[in-house]
């Protein structure tokens, strides 16, 4: 449709053309004013898709040729448009994806629940300003969900949506506290083997694990990008302290501070390490399980890849907070129960 609006534009501006070439010959003054005035409008009608692409036949006009060249994604696109608008806002809008570059992919397991859009839609706006950032999203769950799938496909950023279920024997029920089992273990190993499979050893990039419900700066992932063994940093409010992680000097961990099991060989969250790729694909055997103790999942899998003193310190010598072990609070429920109860429940239609 946008393709015939141009061609009819041209069709016009031909005419127009033909129409200046006829005038030429007519010498008096006002006919000469007229003539330049059309000459300029059928050139500014000529180049219109140049001098105004922010229109919207332009601008969509201008997106189809790129489609059908097969050159560009919808969000190159939008972004290179949005940088051309707004030149002094390079912050605003992060190249999408620089070759020279190394690519971070981020591992989250999801659940089903009523806050999980809302944590989703958050980190995938927080990833939309990472260069070269690639989102793999394992759900606990026997099949794929259409909210996740949605999600996903709206987002704007390249991703793999896959599933694994927890086993019901180390399932959390509703009842549990959420402490009391292992979350997110057959899922981080579900994105481990799709990296397996996928990933190429001799392309630089980073591995980080991603909670759904944590909080990330931007600068963090500047932090992690150039990570030759593992890379780790603080993270604030875990542990029940104001924040745990390593205690660095010149690019080194001299200490660490925590409180909670500091006998742990790496006693550090799932937020405060990357990992290099190559080294993650040259060690097979690096994988979580759900036969460790409680607060052990990060000390089993690093302890495969590196020893303590291989691990480089990130955030500015491990001094500054860049990612929040923030927790989504769980909602009340009460009036929805009622309803149900009632047979008078909300629009199932609607997607929250
Ligand atoms: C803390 C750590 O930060 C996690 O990395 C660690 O997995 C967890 O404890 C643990 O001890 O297992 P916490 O906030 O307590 O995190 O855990 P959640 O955020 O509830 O769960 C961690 C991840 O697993 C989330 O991405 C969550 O969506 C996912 N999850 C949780 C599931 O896939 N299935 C579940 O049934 C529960
Ligand atoms: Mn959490």
């Amino acid at each position: 449709m946008f393709v015939y609006t141009v061609s009819f534009k041209n069709v016009a501006t031909f005419i127009l053309i033909l129409y200046n070439f006829q005038m030429r010959r007519l010498t008096s003054n006002a006919n000469r004013i007229l003539l330049l005035l059309n000459v300029i409008w059928t050139l500014c009608l000529f180049f219109s898709w140049i001098l105004f692409p922010y229109t919207e036949t332009n601008y969509r006009s201008n997106r189809h040729n790129k489609f059908k060249n097969g050159k560009d994604t919808s969000l190159a696109t939008v972004r290179r448009l949005l940088r051309q608008k707004y030149p002094n806002d390079q912050g605003l809008f992060s190249t999408y994806f620089d070759s020279e570059l190394p690519v971070i992919y981020g591992v989250t397991p999801t659940y089903t629940r009523w806050t999980q859009k809302a944590d989703l839609t958050r980190l995938c706006q927080t990833f939309l300003h990472v260069p070269n950032f690639f989102w793999i999203i394992i759900e606990d769950a026997e099949n794929k969900t259409t909210l996740v799938a949605n999600l996903l496909k709206n987002c704007g950023l390249p991703y793999a949506h896959l599933n694994a279920k927890t086993d019901q024997r180390v399932k959390l029920r509703d009842s549990d506290p959420n402490w009391a089992k292992p979350r997110g273990v057959s899922q981080r190993n579900e994105g481990l083997k799709w990296l397996r499979k996928n990933a190429d050893s001799k392309e630089p990039s980073v591995l980080y694990f991603i909670d759904d419900d944590n909080t990330y700066s931007l600068k963090l992932f500047e932090e992690m990008r150039f990570t030759s063994t593992v890379k780790v940093w603080p993270v604030g409010i875990v542990g029940g302290l104001k924040f745990e992680g390593p205690v660095c000097k010149n690019g080194r961990v001299v200490s660490w501070y925590t409180a909670w099991k500091p006998d742990r060989p790496f006693p550090i969250d799932m937020a405060a390490f990357a990992v290099n790729m190559k080294l993650f694909l040259s060690k097979s055997d690096a994988m979580f399980s759900n036969d460790v103790p409680r607060g052990y999942q990060e000390s089993h899998f690093l302890t495969k890849l590196v020893t303590k003193d291989e691990v480089e310190a990130g955030a500015n010598d491990c001094s500054e907070i860049l990612v929040w072990h923030t927790r989504t609070e769980k909602p009340n429920t009460k009036q929805e129960d009622k309803l149900i109860k009632a047979g008078k429940s909300s629009n199932p239609d609607m997607e929250v």
